[in-house]
This record gives structure tokens, C-alpha cells and sequence, in this order.
């Protein structure tokens, strides 16, 4: 039986990889496979089983079996692309089955709550594992003052928009900074300003002057593993903003997205320093999680609660009860903290591999980033460098990179790209780094590059 068994399943891939099957397509009957196969209904069963469980196919009850994707295309894709641009977390550690096992025993755990609207503020179990989780990173608060949001994209979007107790409004970002910020602060027709960062860090006194003349709401701070940069503040920097915010009625929205990421164990975020509720702490779980689960948790100062909460419901009632019954599991049983294990070596062994051959082979007149850690480097390229054709370029041969230009508001625009360590192959980021920076003196030095037309991929 084994070899029949083996058989069904080698012809069902191999007839997918040909694409003799297609997405949606029905597989032939059990009762044809069981003739051509010469074997008994009960093996083609067991094999279709088998296959289902691969995710390859999947049943139809009194139709029959049909294929779920068209996996060929996607396996060859992937074998060629040299992927700098994907932000989400590597694919080969998701921790797909321990989830699921959560996901079940979440099912089991709470039937009543799961499927029916819950708790706008989140599960209170679940806040209360948040705010045991988050002492880890320094973050020390009660569960009535965390929210769960369905990301930290609502978190940020519901912030710009809402009225603050300072009364101010306008919003102070970092140059450059995450996309999705500004985004969410053009949506809701936000004034914004914008503080210059390098890896050398801030101006403080134009920090203290923004904050003095320009009636800001908040400041919003990534303050470690910076998206694109990849800075990282000192503790004393840190200090510095809390005081500065105090000083003059600022709050800081603390976007602290790759905190399990930091390889300085010492290294404190700004809620921290923060005695008067003045740093609203944001934390993602998405980037060393599962991005699809849409969690991340908001901590508040007290007078904000109920206005944030009610803003978040009239968004969306309240996060998916299941994701959230399922992190709490998965908290709770230690699962999470393995899994951290996993991932921060994972990263920090790709950025500096991508460190290095950064410094290999870019070519002196580009300046690069250097990241302890976290996902994100960026290149700043030489005014000559048209990036759209430099991008495009690449994407011909496969490799894939972000331009930079809308993590900066226009009057900081600069010219560069960003790259992330997430996704990409590790044996893959030398030869990347290579043909990447054969580009960039193909462009720059010889100027020879003749496209008749191109478009951007941003
Ligand atoms: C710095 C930063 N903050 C927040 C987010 C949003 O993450 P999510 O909404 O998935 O929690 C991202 C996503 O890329 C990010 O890079």
C-alpha cells in the first residue's frame, strides 16, 4: 500500500507543478485514481487525506477534491527572487502549527466569547498576560491601562485623529520614518512636523524648539530597530525627550514594534523614564509574531482610556476575540518566549551578513546604515542616481527593494532605498548585495543604462 499511497501523492504534486492541475481545478474521482492506481478506494483516501492536510487540495463535501493553489508558480518564484523588500516576518519560522494547537484550545477554552462581539477595550485575560509580558520589556502597567488594537496601524491611526488632554494639534515626526505613519496622519488631515535622524541621532535644541513654537500634540518615536534606518536611542537620549515632553506638554506615542529584537538587554524604552503618564507605549506583534493574527497592544495614560476606546469602537466594535483567546494561550504556555529565541538569532545572523557584504561591495560614494540589529538598513544614494530606474533595474533581475522616499515627508525627501532582512534567504544576501551594487555603478559611473521605458515599483 505504501508505494500506491506514495504514488497518488507524487502524481497530484507533480501534475500541479506541471500545471496540468490549476488552482480551483477538481482532482479525478476516488474511484478513477483507485483504477489507475490499481489499489483499493480506502489508499486514494488516505492519500487525498494526506494532501489535504498539506494544504494542496481541499474537500468539497458530496462534490469531491480540488486544488487549493497553484503552488508550482510560487515555489519558482521564490527559488529566483532575492527579497529585500518584504517587511513581514521570515515564512520558515512562523510558528504556523504551535498556533494552531492555540487556536483550538482557544475554541475550546472560550466557545461563548469567541464568536460574538467581546470586551472594546480586549480580553481582560488577555490584557492581563500583556502586562506581565510587557515587564520583560520594561513596561510596567496595569491591564486596565492597556487596549488591544487590530494592529498597530489602528493604534497609530486612531492617536492622529483623536483629541489629546494637552489640546494641542499637531504631530512632530522623525525624518525619516514608518510609511504607515504618515499615511494615517495625511488620512486625517494632520499638520506634521518633522525632526531630521541620523545614526548619530537628534538635534535636541531644534527638538526643544518644535516643541515650544508648534503646538504639538504628540511626538511620535521609534525608538529602537528605526523604520528604515535602524537606529537605536541611548538610554540617556531617551531621558532626554521624556524631559524635554514634560517640559513643554508634549506626549510621545512610542512605537516600540521590534522591541524583542534588542540586543542590548540594558536598554530601556521611553515609557520607562516616564513618571507622569506622558509616553504612550505601542507595541506591535506583528513583525516577531504573525502579522495576520492583527494584535498589538496600546498602553494609555488613564485619562485617555475611555475617548481612545470609544474611537477604536466606532472603528470596529473590538478585536478578533479569536486571535486574541489565542495569543493569551500561546503567552501563557511559554510557546512565545521559545519562539523568540528562534527569531532573534534568525535576524541578527541576517543583518550581519547583510552588514557585511554591505560593506564588501557598495561602492564608497554610498552611504549606508549600520544597524545593531532589527530588520531595516537604508542606502542613501548620490544625487545623480535616478532611484525609480535603479529599482527598476533590480526588479529585472529579481531583486526586490523598497524606495525610501515615502518614509520622508517631501521637505526631507532624500534619495534612497531601504532594505529589510526579514524575508530574504540568508545564502541569497551576498549575491543580492553584489548585483545590487554592480547597478548602482552601472547607473552612476558609466550612466549606460538604456531602458525605453520603465515604471516604478513602489
Ligand atoms: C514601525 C512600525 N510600526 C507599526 C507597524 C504596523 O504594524 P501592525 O499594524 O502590523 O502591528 C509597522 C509595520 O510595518 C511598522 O514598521
Amino acid at each position: 500500500m505504501t508505494t500506491k499511497y506514495i504514488g497518488i501523492l507524487e502524481w497530484v504534486k507533480q501534475q500541479i507543478q506541471d500545471e496540468k492541475l490549476k488552482t480551483g481545478d477538481k482532482l479525478p474521482s476516488i474511484r478513477l485514481l483507485a483504477e489507475q492506481f490499481q489499489c483499493s478506494k480506502n489508499t486514494v483516501a488516505k492519500a487525498l487525506l494526506e494532501l489535504e492536510k498539506q494544504h494542496i487540495i481541499y474537500a468539497k463535501p458530496k462534490s469531491g477534491y480540488y486544488v487549493v493553489d497553484n503552488h508550482n508558480t510560487s515555489v519558482h518564484h521564490q527559488d529566483i527572487a532575492i527579497d529585500f523588500l518584504s517587511a513581514g516576518p521570515d515564512q520558515r519560522i512562523m510558528p504556523y502549527e504551535d498556533f494552531q494547537h492555540c487556536i483550538n484550545q482557544a475554541i475550546d477554552h472560550y466557545k461563548e466569547q469567541l464568536f460574538t462581539y467581546s470586551d472594546q477595550q480586549g480580553l481582560f485575560s488577555l490584557r492581563k498576560e500583556l502586562a506581565k509580558y510587557l515587564q520583560h520589556l520594561q513596561v510596567f502597567a496595569k491591564p486596565d491601562r492597556l487596549v488591544i488594537t487590530s494592529g498597530s496601524q489602528q493604534a497609530l491611526h486612531i492617536l492622529s485623529a483623536m483629541p489629546f488632554p494637552n489640546g494641542k494639534k499637531n504631530v512632530l515626526i522623525e525624518q525619516p520614518t514608518y510609511f504607515g505613519m504618515i499615511d494615517a496622519l495625511q488620512a486625517n488631515g494632520i499638520t506634521t512636523f518633522g525632526i531630521e535622524v541620523t545614526m548619530e541621532g537628534m538635534d535636541f535644541k531644534k527638538l526643544e524648539k518644535l516643541f515650544r513654537t508648534d503646538d504639538i500634540k504628540f511626538f511620535y518615536i521609534i525608538p529602537r530597530c528605526h523604520n528604515p534606518l535602524g537606529h537605536h536611542y541611548t538610554n540617556e537620549e531617551k531621558k532626554k525627550i521624556v524631559a524635554l515632553a514634560e517640559k513643554y506638554d508634549v506626549y510621545i506615542v512610542e512605537d516600540d514594534y521590534l522591541a524583542e529584537l534588542d540586543t542590548d538587554l540594558k536598554a530601556d524604552p521611553l515609557f520607562a523614564y516616564e513618571p507622569n503618564e506622558r509616553v504612550i507605549y505601542v507595541k506591535s506583534f506583528s513583525k516577531v509574531f504573525l502579522p495576520g493574527l492583527r494584535i498589538a497592544t496600546v498602553v494609555l495614560p488613564e485619562k485617555m482610556i475611555s475617548s481612545f476606546v470609544h474611537n477604536k469602537f466606532s472603528a470596529d466594535f473590538n478585536t478578533s476575540p479569536l486571535s486574541q483567546g489565542a495569543l493569551e494561550i500561546y503567552l501563557k504556555n511559554g510557546m512565545f518566549q521559545y519562539h523568540l529565541e528562534k527569531v532573534k538569532k534568525l535576524y541578527s545572523n541576517k543583518m550581519n551578513l547583510l552588514l557585511e557584504a554591505c560593506s564588501l561591495y557598495l561602492p564608497t560614494y554610498v552611504q549606508f546604515t549600520k544597524p545593531k540589529t532589527g530588520f531595516y538598513l537604508t542606502i542613501f544614494l548620490p544625487s545623480g542616481i535616478d532611484v525609480d530606474k535603479l529599482i527598476y533595474m533590480l526588479h529585472e533581475n529579481h531583486i526586490y527593494v523598497d524606495n525610501a522616499s515615502r518614509m520622508f515627508l517631501s521637505e526631507y525627501s532624500q534619495k534612497a532605498i531601504r532594505l529589510s532582512i526579514s524575508q530574504v534567504n540568508e545564502t541569497k544576501i551576498q549575491l543580492g548585495i553584489r548585483q545590487l551594487a554592480a547597478h548602482i555603478i552601472d547607473l552612476y559611473e558609466k550612466r549606460n543604462y538604456n531602458v525605453l521605458s520603465f515604471k516604478s515599483y513602489l
